[in-house]
């Protein structure tokens, strides 16, 4: 396997959120209509209450700081981190629009915080952990900025076979083109997909009473072409797959994503089982 270059792969990923963040604006609704309970569970296990300071690692377009903003109230205050500063444009518009002003937005990479020792009450993170080059020391860091009994949460996706609307796209670009074997320390959307990763990660930087639970859910789409528009114009790692294709060859995957999708038909929409992983952890008093 190459070696991964760790500044690669923050630009690449940097590039990536970047160049997507309009279709993540435009689908916005479904992510709130259907993933909003991902959200409330976080903010649940990191154990967030009014007069906190919260830090949410890769916000995106702000989920789950958005929330965790409410949640805190005015005496308290969420600060959220990404690399990518359009995705970052559109969570401060949503914050504006909902009228949130203890929520602030800032560029950077998660695997080196900014931040003093035990400055935050609690972290939060949705789906980003599995896209840093080194997932460990962002461990570390996050039990460094952590105060002393302060929870962190962090969701992240399953294995792709229990995932199917974002593993069948996969699935289809492999029938048509030959890829390398995936490296299953590189990071990815399920590089921490394997239960006891992430949870034992926690662990060795020092975190205790670390709780895994695999979480299964549903999610659906109106119809087969709301499903293939917006994972096109979403998912950054099927993109760039994607883009290695000729127009034929993106056809043809097309089609086979369309096909094996309808097996998730229902009526006109299209309901596709999920399965997210919770880790959640706490800083040693
Ligand atoms: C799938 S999106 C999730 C966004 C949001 N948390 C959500 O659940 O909707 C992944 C986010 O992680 C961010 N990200 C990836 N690597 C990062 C890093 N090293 N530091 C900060 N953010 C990173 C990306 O820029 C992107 O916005």
């Amino acid at each position: 396997m190459p070696e991964l270059n760790p500044a690669q792969v923050i630009e690449g990923q940097r590039q990536d959120w970047n160049r997507v963040a309009g279709g993540w604006e435009k689908w916005d609704r479904l992510f709130d209509e259907q993933m909003a309970f991902l959200n409330h569970r976080l903010v649940a296990d990191a154990r967030l209450h009014a007069g906190m300071k919260v830090l949410d690692l890769g916000s995106g377009t702000g989920y789950p700081a958005l929330l965790g903003a409410h949640t805190v109230g005015a005496t308290g205050s969420v600060t959220g981190m990404d690399l990518a500063e359009q995705m970052l444009a559109a969570a401060n518009r949503k914050a504006k629009r909902l009228g949130l002003s203890n929520v602030s937005f800032r560029t950077g990479d998660v695997t080196m915080l900014p931040f003093e020792a035990d400055s935050f009450d609690a972290v939060t993170s949705r789906f980003c952990l599995m896209f840093l080059p080194d997932i460990p020391k962002a461990a570390s860091e996050i039990a460094r900025v952590l105060r002393p009994g302060g929870w962190v949460a962090a969701a992240v996706w399953s294995a792709p076979e229990q995932n199917p609307s974002i593993g069948l796209s996969m699935t289809a670009i492999k029938q048509v083109i030959e890829l390398p074997p995936p490296d299953p320390t590189a990071p990815g959307i399920f590089r921490l997909a394997k239960p006891g990763d992430l949870a034992g990660m926690f662990q060795q930087a020092g975190l205790v009473d670390v709780a895994e639970q695999e979480f299964l859910a549903e999610w659906a789409y109106a119809s087969a072409d709301e499903y293939y528009t917006s994972l096109m114009e979403i998912a950054a790692p099927v993109q760039n797959l994607m883009a290695k294709l000729t127009g034929a060859q993106q056809q043809d995957v097309k089609q086979r994503i369309l096909q094996a999708a309808s097996n998730y038909r229902r009526g006109e929409r299209l309901v596709f089982p999920m399965a997210v992983r919770f880790v959640a952890a706490r800083k040693p008093q």
